[in-house]
């Protein structure tokens, strides 16, 4: 069934957007470990050229022809791994999927070995880890760009389409008011980049003893600054959502986390997302989460279903962003 509040994708003129030509030139070859490798031009170029790529994508049918991408993911995937299978592949390209989830990386052999074996066959490595070393290592290590599908600390490919569905949302990101509510970690971090460098007002609201980690929120507050944007950290799910046009939340228990379930739950039940919280933002205000959801744990099958929800939108714009990110590192547009 078609999305119910997804508008077309705008108009992008790829073909002389300067964020997007300078991004061309800067990106090839580059990894993506974390949003803080892209500037806000870049970051911006992505969101233009994920809106011309789900507009126009037989423009892109060949830009990526034989290349080859490999996916190795230590995690359980649903929507990045076939969106990045599905993206490579509608662009001429080739997806090999390596399921890591009964034998990390690292441990048959070091990741320095594993990427100076894995670059002479492939031209991309995209990586799901526990460790985000394991990423930043197996990048140090590879002449292949290397992209991070989430880790512990990061996960940038999320982000990016998530803020491309709020611009063809609102037409506009600049000056949003974007609330998270939730666990302080590797969806929030990368959030809170992105909406720095788009020029986003940011809130997060997370209990006690699971704020985001204080390099990236120093990180976010000096990119917010330059872009004339605020960050805020609170502890109050309800003064959070105040004004808020998108209120966003991510499971409270993450992979990796499981032994934690008993003692999160209580700690996390008042930020759950439910009709009550959404009616303190504005009228306006869209409902977003990463997915998978653990329906009426973080959020309720109210909001989750509501008119005000996106999270399709979010989860088809994976695709559109993934295949933006893979035009500019494997230089596909040139
Ligand atoms: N949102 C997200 O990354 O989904 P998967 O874990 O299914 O890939
Ligand atoms: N924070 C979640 C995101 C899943 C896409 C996790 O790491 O499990």
């Amino acid at each position: 069934m078609a999305s119910n509040t997804l508008i077309e994708a705008p108009v992008v003129h790829v073909g002389n957007d300067p964020d997007i030509l300078a991004a061309a030139a800067r990106l090839n070859g580059e990894d993506m470990c974390s949003i803080a490798d892209l500037s806000s031009g870049e970051v911006r170029a992505i969101v233009k050229l994920g809106h011309d790529v789900k507009r126009h994508p037989e423009k892109y049918r060949h830009a990526l022809d034989a290349k080859q991408m490999v996916l190795m993911f230590e995690k359980a995937s649903l929507r990045t791994r076939l969106s990045f299978e599905a993206g490579i592949n509608t662009m001429g390209g080739n997806a090999i999927f390596v399921d890591q989830t009964n034998s990390p990386l690292g441990e048959r052999e070091s990741i320095a070995d594993i990427a100076r074996n894995v670059e002479r066959w492939v031209d991309v490595i995209v990586l799901r880890t526990y460790a985000h070393d394991t990423i930043t290592e197996m990048a140090a290590n590879s002449r292949v760009p290397v992209i991070n599908a989430l880790s512990d600390f990061e996960h940038p490919c999320q982000a990016l389409a998530d803020f491309m569905t709020l611009d063809e949302h609102f037409g506009h990101v600049a000056g949003l008011n974007f609330t998270y509510v939730g666990d302080g970690n590797n969806v929030c971090h990368s959030l809170m980049l992105t909406g720095a460098q788009l020029g986003a007002n940011v809130t997060i609201a997370t209990p006690r003893g699971y704020s985001p980690d204080i390099e990236i929120v120093t990180l976010a507050r000096d990119i917010a600054q330059a872009n004339g944007c605020e960050l805020r950290l609170l502890q109050d799910p309800q003064a959070a959502v105040e004004g808020a046009d998108a209120v966003y939340t991510d499971v409270c228990v993450s992979m990796g986390f499981e032994h934690e379930s008993t003692k999160r739950e209580p700690i996390f039940r008042p930020f759950q997302v439910n009709e009550a919280l959404m009616a303190k933002a504005t009228p306006h205000a869209v409902f977003m989460h990463c997915l998978p959801a653990r329906r009426n744990a973080e959020v309720t099958d109210a909001v989750i279903d509501s008119p005000q929800s996106i999270v399709f939108d979010q989860a088809e714009n994976r695709l559109h962003a993934q295949k933006a990110l893979l035009l500019l590192l494997l230089g596909g547009l040139s």
